[in-house]
């Protein structure tokens, strides 16, 4: 099994990242913070921090570096700093400033004075609920609310009137930031006119194109180079203030420019997932038949409204099978750092409104949670005519059940010692995707193959991928193949996010393959060519005819050729209107908590997962487990707490708490394989964000499962456990 082809380089700290690079004569730039949440800012005094030592430029709204709102195709307008003097959150990047070394820097950037004439700013979204707004539509053009009514039903209420058994709960979730390892940064350099950045982030041309539009210059002059990311997990699709500043000070300042993030500015110079509070209802059969189901979802939203998260209520949209349903969202401009696309950006909130839900339901009607889930298990979107291609979540849920030992659970739980055992399980949705990405496959005459594409790998293991679906492609071994990303100057990669760089990615490498293949035949059949004139035939990285075979890099020396290369395009096309596609699976979680301390630790978890063929298996867990530990730490750890001035109680690695080691159990993954390829040729779907999926909900189960207690939010802390 072939492993992470960057793992040594990143283990020995070989791997350069973006913040890695130095260039003669480079500088520091340090971001300047907001301090107040809400507010016009008035004057910024720079007199003591410009004549500090070491100190190269000062840049405030009131000197401002050169910049615009460049419009991305896919994120819309992103904002820049320092263009306007309005402040809209506590932590916004109101200043730069640039010096010799970093402390310099830093230093000098703490004696700006600051004054600002405050506005009252809303900080808390529960106190924001009243004046919750429509969402807008989704991205597909999806309106934010929908209601799909069984014939001679009048309405919802209706609906839920006329069902024997009713549950009916409100369920929040936390605010939360990526903290990738990596902290948003940038190195910038100009060189007669063409800037080159090196800078984490989910897509090399998408940052070229975002910082071409920023700085006023054609996409042609910017390269972006990121083979290495420190994580992303949504928080760097767009383009960071860092990033922005650093490249327009270095054209101001005419030397290469170093700028990053400090930890406890990554928290809120960038943004993170958003709050929710979903209030679902579920109406049933006394055997567990859903009639009627109503979610609906307020999130909070930058007071720009630039982001909305996508899907919270969405999960109730598709998840089972019901006669009558009723989605809506409403968002609540906040105060807070902005939101914006992370891991399972709004399955992994919608997930645990939905799948706590799904137990209470189970509760009510003494049923195995389970057994409810698959009696309601949907073929197809309810009111939607499109099946799902591949569904085999029952398959998910029966071999999960007979790992985990499911048929010992007790309604009540069980007791070891002093310890509340509790088993709880959810099911995972994450919709499987395709975005538009180009490859380059390109022979060379030392019989060995590059592939290449700008996108990135942000530790999803996309680098091996294509490797692999190279190799395969070219029928050659993998070692044979050179894979190139993380650069804007490769063929259009696109994004690595929505969980399908390996869909999109992978098929756009078989089509290259084919089409160098066709051309490699007909340079070898061609005229004073080594098979000239001969039927060709391709297998085994060896062009055959004749009785004769040759390897395509003695083909290619034949005809006095260093190489032959092909592109190949892959984006979402007809199967969109034929099918439906999601990856599916079943989480399950054994949760204790102490009798006394009411501490709650997770015991035991396993994840079943069906997402079509598996490209890589060591990479696939790895990438799956991750997910489970970010369900755990959204479930037990995990959340932004926001005083009412909008600052941060606790926006820093001392106090955000995350999983440890200590927290994290063994973690079984299991997948089944049923390659999809009336999804795309490669059989292959989405593996990145699923893995989160529902596990908060697993884990509440479980809690509820050991004691009795259900807890409706999430971070679930030790005081929601006393008794
Ligand atoms: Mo992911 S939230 O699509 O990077």
């Amino acid at each position: 099994m072939t492993s992470r082809l960057d793992g040594p380089l990143k283990v020995t700290g070989r791997a350069r990242y973006g913040l890695d690079h130095n260039f003669p004569g480079m500088a520091y730039g340090y971001v300047v913070l907001s301090t107040i949440a809400h507010g016009e800012i008035e004057a910024m005094d720079v007199t003591a921090t410009k004549s500090a030592p070491g100190v190269i430029g000062v840049y405030t709204p009131f000197d401002p570096l050169e910049l615009r709102r460049p419009n991305s195709p896919l994120f819309g307008e992103t904002w820049v700093p320092l263009q306007d003097r309005e402040v809209t959150y506590y932590g916004q990047p109101i200043g730069f400033v640039v010096a010799a070394t970093f402390e310099q820097a830093r230093d000098a950037a703490m004696l700006i004075e600051v004054s600002y004439l405050p506005r009252p700013a809303l900080t808390s979204l529960e106190d924001g609920l009243a004046s919750a707004e429509d969402a807008p539509p989704a991205m597909d053009g999806a309106p934010p609310s929908l209601t799909v009514l069984a014939p001679g039903v009048e309405s919802i209420e209706d609906a839920l009137a006329a069902s024997p058994v009713v549950v009916e709960a409100t369920y929040t979730t936390a605010t939360q930031n990526h903290a990738a390892m990596e902290p948003h940064s940038a190195v910038a350099v100009w060189d007669a006119g063409a800037l080159t950045v090196y800078s984490g982030n989910q897509g090399a041309n998408l940052q070229a194109a975002e910082l071409a539009g920023a700085l006023d210059i054609d996409v042609s002059t910017v390269h972006a180079v990121n083979p290495f990311v420190g994580g992303a997990f949504g928080g760097k699709g767009r383009t960071s203030a860092p990033a922005f500043l650093a490249a327009a000070a270095a054209r101001a300042l005419d030397r290469p420019i170093k700028a990053a993030l400090t930890r406890e500015q990554v928290f809120t110079a960038t943004a993170g997932r958003a709050a929710t509070v979903q209030t679902i209802t579920i109406g049933a059969d006394p055997n567990g038949t859903l009639i009627a189901l109503r979610h609906d979802s307020v999130c909070s939203t930058p007071v720009d409204r630039s982001f909305v998260e996508p899907t919270s209520h969405g999960t109730s949209r598709e998840w089972y099978t019901t006669q009558n349903l009723a989605i809506s969202q409403k968002m609540v401009p906040l105060n807070i750092p902005p939101t914006t696309f992370m891991r399972a950006p709004g399955e992994a909130p919608g997930s645990f409104a939905l799948e706590s839900a799904i137990d209470e339901l189970a509760v009510a009607l003494h049923m195995d949670p389970i057994e409810l889930r698959l009696r309601n298990n949907s073929t197809a979107p309810p009111g939607r005519d499109l099946q799902w291609s591949s569904k085999h979540l029952d398959e998910c849920f029966q071999i999960g059940a007979a790992r985990f030992g499911w048929a010992h659970r007790s309604p009540h739980g069980h007791t070891d010692g002093d310890w509340l055992v509790g088993l709880g399980a959810a099911t995972a949705m994450f919709p499987a995707l395709r975005f538009p990405a180009t490859v380059g496959v390109t022979l060379l005459a030392d019989d060995t193959a590059e592939v290449a594409t700008s996108g990135a790998d942000p530790g999803t293991g996309l680098l091996t991928v294509l490797s692999l679906v190279g190799a395969e492609s070219l029928d050659i071994s993998p070692d044979r193949i050179t894979p190139r990303l993380g650069d804007s100057a490769l063929p259009p990669g696109g994004l690595s996010g929505g969980s399908t760089a390996t869909a999109s990615a992978g098929t756009a490498i078989m089509i290259a393959a084919t089409k160098v293949l066709d051309d490699l035949l007909a340079v070898a059949s061609s005229p004073g060519a080594p098979f000239d004139g001969l039927e060709t035939t391709y297998a085994d990285g060896r062009v055959l005819a004749g009785g004769r075979s040759m390897t395509f890099g003695e083909v290619l020396r034949a005809v006095d050729r260093s190489s032959l290369s092909a592109t190949g395009s892959s984006a979402p096309g007809e199967e969109m209107t034929k099918h439906s596609f999601s990856s599916f699976g079943a989480q399950f979680c054994e949760v204790r908590v102490h009798r006394w301390t009411r501490e709650a630790r997770v015991s035991r978890m396993l994840g079943v997962f069906d997402a079509g063929r598996i490209i890589n298996d060591t990479m696939a867990r790895s990438q799956i487990s991750g997910g489970m530990i970010w369900g755990l730490s959204a479930a037990l750890h995990e959340g932004m707490e926001i005083e009412q001035s909008g600052r941060l109680a606790n926006g820093d690695f001392a106090s955000y708490l995350l999983p440890v080691n200590a927290d994290v159990p063994e973690i079984d993954v299991h997948f089944v394989q049923y390659p999809d390829t009336l999804h795309n040729a490669l059989g292959a779907r989405g593996i990145g964000e699923i893995g989160t999926v529902g596990v908060a909900a697993a884990i509440a189960n479980a809690v509820h499962n050991a004691t009795g207690i259900r807890v409706r939010h999430i971070p679930i802390m030790i005081e929601d456990l006393l008794d």
